[in-house]
């Protein structure tokens, strides 16, 4: 009861009275509503590359992980800027009225997607798209962000959510107003930058950092790889035999004379990330312009697959509610397009000149299951429970 007292005591009293009305209306006390402060360790949280296992950090070939790396020379992930973009990231004042952050529609346990098929924005509206997983988009070599692309950098697009009407609604001048004055901020930018003031640039480059940071290299598969190459008995012995099947399966081109689903086409590195957007003849694909175009012609951008397990539903529009539904679409239901990726093709007929055929890779039921399950030794729990990613309000 003090504490109420003592907080009404600077207040107008006006506002007091209004308190009181609302009080005796709703018969429960008229605490105003504290916003909790983020709590954080001193010293910071590390976000630097020391534990990343060899296969993160070798640059083994221009398709390796580490070539894949968008940090930019101006931007490097720092313990503080990275520190400040966790706090950004989860804190709601980013949107207009308070009420969602970054991390409402990215989860971290969902490996940073947001489970519902189309997220909901500000102020209850629907995102046209399904959220994208955040885990690992460092690695993406051409460093563009969204399912088309349409963001140049990462520092570019973090701004984007903030001031889309759907998303957050705030603009750039009333953001930087609105941290200014939240007393934990110009020190948190002052440790992260050097200066106390708040800019959006600032913003920006903080919550970059942060996603940059959001690696997973713990997963059962990273397990089997830091033992050995994909292969070897000590790579064996790491992952369930389904599995290895499933891995096998994923990394082999489809041929007469090996079984293979050909995912590696596409889904590169042992990342899983991919190399540039695609056309995977989803069903409803429009040729002739209507619809979403993604990129181009029907094109849309890869995340990683990482965490893929815990992050239903997929795709852009996010279409298939499991794992099972999208193997069946590339074993049997990729429809003939003309911008169908070459990759998804029947190459015996390419090769001919032959007709435009999708590719259809007549998996049996046990080779669906150990796709399936290489898909899941995928799953980091390390990752999707590590305090450095979780939210400090909470
Ligand atoms: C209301 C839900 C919502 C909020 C809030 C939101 N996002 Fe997103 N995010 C999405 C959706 C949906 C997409 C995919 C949009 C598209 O591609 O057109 C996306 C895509 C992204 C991507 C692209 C990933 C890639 O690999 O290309 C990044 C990065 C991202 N969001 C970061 C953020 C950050 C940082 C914030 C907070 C400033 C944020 N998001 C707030 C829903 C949201
Ligand atoms: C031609 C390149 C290509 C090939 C081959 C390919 N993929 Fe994909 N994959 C993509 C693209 C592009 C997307 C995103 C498409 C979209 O959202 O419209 C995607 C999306 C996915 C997703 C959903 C990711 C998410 O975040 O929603 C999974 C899971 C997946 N692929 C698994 C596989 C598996 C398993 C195989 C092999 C059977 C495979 N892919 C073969 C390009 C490919």
């Amino acid at each position: 009861m003090s504490r109420v007292n003592r907080t009404w005591v600077a207040w107008p009293s006006w506002v007091c009275a209004i308190a009181v009305a609302a009080a005796t209306a709703a018969s429960q006390p008229a605490v105003p509503k504290r916003r909790p402060l983020p709590v954080l360790p001193d010293p910071p949280y590390r976000y630097d590359d020391t534990l990343l296992p060899r296969h993160f950090t070798e640059p083994d070939g221009p398709e390796s992980i580490a070539a894949a790396d968008n940090t930019p020379s101006d931007n490097p992930t720092t313990d503080a800027g990275a520190t400040l973009g966790r706090v950004l990231f989860y804190d709601t004042r980013l949107s207009a009225n308070d009420s969602v952050s970054c991390g409402t529609c990215h989860q971290q346990r969902h490996g940073f997607s947001d489970p519902r098929r189309h997220s909901i924005g500000f102020d209850g509206q629907l995102t046209r798209r399904h959220s994208m997983s955040l885990t690992n988009a460092r690695y993406y070599a051409r460093g563009r962000f969204f399912w088309d692309e349409r963001a140049e950098t990462l520092e570019a697009l973090v701004l984007a959510p903030i001031q889309d009407s759907v998303e957050m609604g705030m603009s750039l001048p009333g953001l930087e107003t609105k941290l200014a004055a939240v007393d934990y901020y110009p020190g948190l930018f002052e440790q992260a930058f050097g200066v106390p003031t708040v800019t959006a640039d600032g913003v920006a480059r903080a919550l970059a950092q942060f996603v940059r940071a959001l690696v997973s290299y713990q997963a059962p598969y990273d397990r089997a790889r830091a033992a050995g190459a994909p292969g070897s008995s000590a790579f064996a012995a790491q992952l369930p035999e389904l599995s290895r099947l499933g891995h096998q399966l994923f990394v082999t081109v489809p041929g007469q004379d090996a079984r293979g689903a050909g995912c590696g086409g596409c889904h590169i590195t042992d990342a899983q990330i991919s190399r540039s957007p695609r056309n995977i003849g989803l069903p409803d694909y429009d040729p002739r312009g209507g619809g979403d175009q993604g990129a181009v012609d029907g094109r849309f951008k890869a995340p990683s697959l990482r965490n893929v397990a815990v992050r239903a539903p997929y795709m852009h529009d996010g279409r298939f509610a499991t794992l099972r539904e999208v193997v069946d679409h590339y074993n049997t239901k990729v429809e003939a397009n003309p911008f169908l990726d070459l990759t998804l093709m029947d190459r015996r007929l390419a090769v001919t000149g032959g007709p435009v055929r999708p590719v259809r890779l007549e998996l049996t039921e046990q080779e669906i299951e150990a796709l399936v399950a290489f898909l899941g030794s995928l799953t980091d729990d390390a990752f999707l429970t590590d305090p450095r990613f979780s939210d400090p309000f909470s």
